[in-house]
């Protein structure tokens, strides 16, 4: 990994996978005028899809949800570089990316200070032909198979021993090959023992829940059961 630094800001990139200057690959303006591009997704903001010298990739800027959010956006308390949440989940995913788990691999992450705080981005490798369970669930109900997958790559993830404390099925991605990808690991961290893993199940448990209501997704309860079988047959 590789360090570009100002006087406020940071920026953590691996240099194999981010060809253009450091300092204008967080600029959603330097990929557009570049014809760069490529798509976009709402989430709590927007992330960007674009395509670089190298690969498709994900921009997105770190912001709070809530009621908290809608006072200070996208500012945190900045108490030292590696603790800002674009470092962080850098380092998560390089961890992760390199044990084998399918989450995004990381290519840069950005902290800029202004006074006590700092706001914050990362650009990460976007997942091709990829869409979030939502979204497939929303047109058709999924496998055994494949919800036996999405068991395995959780309990690959906590292998790995991270705990995604925001599992939910926004960001849980499935590709065109039946491939399950893990991404958002914003807030997440490394945690050791495994009293904490069933709450990462539970709270995916919940997630269905509410989006079958919200929404009519093709889900029922008895589709956790082959998503279980796959998270113990691997643990
Ligand atoms: N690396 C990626 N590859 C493909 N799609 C992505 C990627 N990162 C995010 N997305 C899409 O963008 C949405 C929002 O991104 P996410 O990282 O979950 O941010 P947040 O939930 O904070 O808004 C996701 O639900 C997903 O549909
Ligand atoms: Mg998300």
């Amino acid at each position: 990994m590789r360090e570009y630094q100002t006087k406020n800001q940071v920026v953590w990139f691996d240099e194999q996978l981010l060809r253009e200057d450091p300092s204008q690959a967080f600029d959603v303006d330097f990929w557009q005028q570049n014809d760069a591009i490529i798509g976009s997704a709402e989430g709590r903001g927007t992330t960007w899809f674009i395509q670089t010298q190298t690969m498709q990739a994900a921009l997105r800027h770190y912001r709070r949800g809530g009621l908290f959010g809608k006072l200070v956006s996208d500012s945190y308390w900045f108490t030292g570089w590696q603790e800002t949440r674009s470092y962080a989940e850098f380092q998560l995913l390089k961890t992760l990316a390199d044990a084998g788990v399918h989450v995004p691999k990381p290519i840069a992450a950005r902290a800029i200070k202004s006074g006590l705080t700092y706001r914050a981005d990362l650009l990460s490798e976007k997942i091709a032909h990829a869409e979030d369970l939502v979204g497939v669930l929303q047109r058709r109900e999924m496998s055994a198979e494949e919800y036996y997958r999405v068991g395995v790559e959780i309990a690959k993830m906590h292998h790995v021993q991270v705990n995604h404390t925001d599992l939910n099925i926004h960001n849980l991605l499935l590709d065109r090959d039946g491939q399950v990808w893990v991404i958002d690991f914003d807030k997440c961290y490394h945690q050791d023992g495994t009293d904490w893993q069933q709450n990462n199940l539970d709270r995916l448990l919940r997630s269905f829940v509410k989006e079958k209501n919200k929404r009519s997704i093709h889900w029922q309860e008895a589709h956790f059961s082959p998503l279980l079988e796959g998270y113990q047959q691997y643990k």
